[in-house]
């Protein structure tokens, strides 16, 4: 196989897949943790998976889609610590959860936010939670004691009554963590929020092999039939791990950071990018982790920076979780006394590919409000390929996207 190449438009579906450590050996219950780890990395995929579907369905022509699945799934587990009842059981019905009690699924985040980012060489795997809480509102001690211990959430408090000063706290919290990669997440906070659960993600890897800049020139990118768009491709010849999914009509590359991460493009062949991402799941990936070999190819991939968010309350009802937006939704785990509801639920993430590298990062926010609140309604890789980054194959999706052009910011 020689010179993998993408000749249409870019659509990349991003998906970057999280880590899981080498087992201990010597410890039982690092072991038991892993297990339980790996429990949810199945339950997790299918979520990001759908979820990505969903996205994909909503998003107009040409869009870039690109988010963390794992950011989405930990801020809801996280806020599943302070749900009960009928809204819990559905909040863990839609994230595939049901075979599992909080306690098991908080241990293994707890361990999963632990593990991450350890051991990494020149890379850099940050993820984590934080509640805001308006100043006068005094939630349960267990539910801050959960969110702090499990979530390794920060607690902040955020006086309402100068809101853009609150709104610029929680961005300046979320940039910090970021790297600056996602500022002014939030525009504006609503008068009645009572608190807001932030997960953030944050990976920088630098290539095993890197490009050179000397073999980037600029090419064509095929966006769609009637669109192309200049881009800066980059260009290697190396040994690459390649698989050629004939019968998917596919053709899979995957580039290693320097440690065990690693991105993995998935390139439809022209026309075809409707057929698998229609049908891609979490077992395709796992097929082509195990698919892959050796292959000398001269790869040509652009060099790019994307951001995209997503506003997700509609989306997350339609998959199912539509208690936490209601007026009957049960938060007596966060409070026993006032009632609340989910408002809105924010998604934005970024990506940038270079010679050297690719940095990403993502934040979530989950908005609560008080119920009296008035309801605001609520290989030339040149055209569309799907890109993940995993660690060792295993399937917690870190991010996950489709990069429709990569010259749209
Ligand atoms: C959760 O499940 C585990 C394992 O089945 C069990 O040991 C534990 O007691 C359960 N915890 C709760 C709070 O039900
Ligand atoms: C975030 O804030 C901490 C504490 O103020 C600071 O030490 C750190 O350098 C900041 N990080 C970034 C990326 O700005
Ligand atoms: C390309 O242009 C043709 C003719 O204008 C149009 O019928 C077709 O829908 C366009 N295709 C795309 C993908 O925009
Ligand atoms: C596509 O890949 C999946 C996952 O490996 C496999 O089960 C399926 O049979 C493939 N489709 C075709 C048409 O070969
Ligand atoms: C990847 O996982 C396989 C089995 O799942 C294991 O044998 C191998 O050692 C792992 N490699 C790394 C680098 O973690």
């Amino acid at each position: 196989m020689s010179g993998v190449f993408v000749s249409c438009a870019l659509s990349a579906l991003l998906i970057s897949v999280a880590l899981s450590d080498q087992p201990h050996h010597h410890h039982h219950h690092h072991q038991e943790s892993e297990l339980s780890f790996q429990k949810l990395s199945s339950p997790n995929a299918d979520f990001a998976f759908a979820l990505y579907k969903k996205l994909n369905a909503k998003a107009t022509a040409g869009e870039n889609i690109f988010f963390s699945p794992l950011s989405i799934s930990t801020a809801l587990s996280a806020l599943s610590t302070g749900v009960r009842g009928k809204t819990h059981s559905q909040l863990f019905s839609s994230l595939g959860y049901s075979i599992f009690n909080q306690t098991q699924v908080n241990e293994v985040y707890k361990h999963l936010l632990h593990k991450l980012g350890q051991n990494l060489k020149n890379e850099q795997l940050d993820i984590g939670n934080a509640l805001a809480l308006r100043s006068d509102f005094i939630p349960l001690e267990k539910f801050l004691r959960d969110v702090k211990h499990y979530y390794s959430g920060d607690i902040f408090s955020v006086d309402l009554t100068k809101p853009d000063a609150a709104v610029a706290e929680i961005n300046t919290y979320i940039a910090n963590k970021t790297h600056d990669k996602i500022k002014d997440m939030v525009k504006e906070l609503e008068p009645d929020m009572v608190m807001m659960l932030i997960n953030y993600v944050y990976f920088r890897g630098l290539w095993k092999n890197p490009f050179s800049r000397h073999k980037t020139n600029s090419a064509e990118f095929h966006v769609d039939k009637n669109t192309t768009v200049q881009v800066d491709m980059m260009s290697m010849h190396d040994d690459f791990k390649v698989y050629r999914d004939a019968d998917n009509h596919t053709t899979i590359i995957i580039l290693p950071y320097e440690s065990k991460t690693s991105m993995m493009i998935v390139l439809p062949d022209e026309e075809k990018m409707q057929e698998v991402e229609g049908s891609i799941n979490k077992d395709y990936v796992r097929h082509w982790c195990n698919s892959v070999s050796d292959n000398y190819v001269e790869l040509f991939l652009p060099r790019f920076s994307i951001s995209a968010e997503a506003s997700l309350a509609n989306t997350l009802k339609e998959m199912g979780i539509t208690d936490v937006f209601d007026h009957n939704g049960d938060f007596s785990g966060v409070s026993e006394e006032v009632r609340l509801k989910v408002s809105k639920v924010s998604h934005k993430a970024t990506l940038s590919v270079t010679e050297l590298g690719t940095e990403a990062a993502a934040a979530t926010t989950i908005e609560m409000v008080y119920l009296s609140a008035i309801l605001s309604p609520s290989i030339e890789i040149n055209r569309p390929f799907l890109l993940f980054i995993l660690e060792n194959c295993t399937e917690n999706l870190l991010f996950m996207g489709k990069i429709n052009n990569p010259t749209v910011m």
